[in-house]
């Protein structure tokens, strides 16, 4: 979704910082393939110190910033026991780096005359999530109350904040989802016939990031083909 999501921004024209974990000649490629400046940066996310970095490389390399896209997460599965090793993993990628990350933006935003959060959240963030995805589902909902926050506090200043929800979506996450519960579980619940593809999700984000939307501050918006409607 993230790799979308990147080639959509450049091509409504921003220079495009890729951040990635483990895939660095997935994200090398992309970032050339976007071109206009288009630049890949490492970071694991899981670790606060390497947010602050990862933070500093970008803003130190591009200058200023005016979008930054809380995309990365894990959807880890785990079990009722006493391990929370999962959860902890979960809560720091998926909520206190985007966290870490919004708090550096604020502040950028607040010196260089305003900017736009955008996070991807999750339909599970409202609806829930089966059993093993816990913390997965709670983590999601910390993420879009953080987006209103953000969007609350910080508007008449010209901070911007956007939740947008995906439901199920053709990507290596829901490859392993697909794997546990079969293809027929992720689509059965949709109105439309084929499976959201990541194409489908990064139109939104780049309509947000264009200032074409900006009294939508706060919102969610949900890309879910109405499985999940509230
Ligand atoms: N797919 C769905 O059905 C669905 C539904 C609702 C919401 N979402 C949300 O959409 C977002 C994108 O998900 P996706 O489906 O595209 O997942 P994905 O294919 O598994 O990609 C996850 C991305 O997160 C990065 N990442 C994972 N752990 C990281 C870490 N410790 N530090 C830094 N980066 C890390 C990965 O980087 P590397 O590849 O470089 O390792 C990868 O770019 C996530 O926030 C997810 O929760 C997905």
């Amino acid at each position: 979704m993230g790799a979308a999501i990147a080639r959509e921004m450049g091509r409504a024209g921003a220079r495009v910082a890729v951040h990635y974990h483990n895939e660095r000649t997935r994200a090398g490629a992309l970032a050339a393939q976007i071109g206009h400046g288009a630049e890949a940066f490492q970071a694991d996310l899981s670790d606060t110190d390497a947010c602050a970095a990862l933070w500093q490389a970008v803003s130190g390399r591009f200058g200023r910033i005016h979008t930054l896209v809380n995309n990365a997460g894990i959807a880890l599965c785990s079990a009722l026991d006493g391990d929370l090793a999962g959860w902890e993993a979960t809560m720091a990628v998926n909520l206190r780096a985007p966290g870490i990350l919004s708090k550096l933006a604020i502040a950028h935003f607040l010196e260089h005359g305003g900017g736009r959060i955008i996070n991807i959240t999750s339909r599970a963030a409202f609806r829930g999530d089966q059993p093993p995805y816990l913390a997965y589902a709670a983590s999601k909902a910390g993420l879009v109350t953080l987006t209103r926050s953000i969007a609350r506090g910080f508007g008449k200043a010209g901070v911007l904040a956007f939740n947008v929800a995906p439901g199920f979506t053709r990507t290596d996450m829901a490859g392993a989802f697909i794997d546990q519960y079969g293809e027929d579980y992720a689509s059965s619940d949709i109105a439309l016939t084929r499976l959201t593809q990541p194409g489908d999700i990064a139109p939104l984000v780049t309509f947000l990031a264009s200032g074409l939307a900006d009294h939508a501050t706060g919102c969610t918006i949900d890309v879910n083909a109405a499985s999940y409607v509230h």
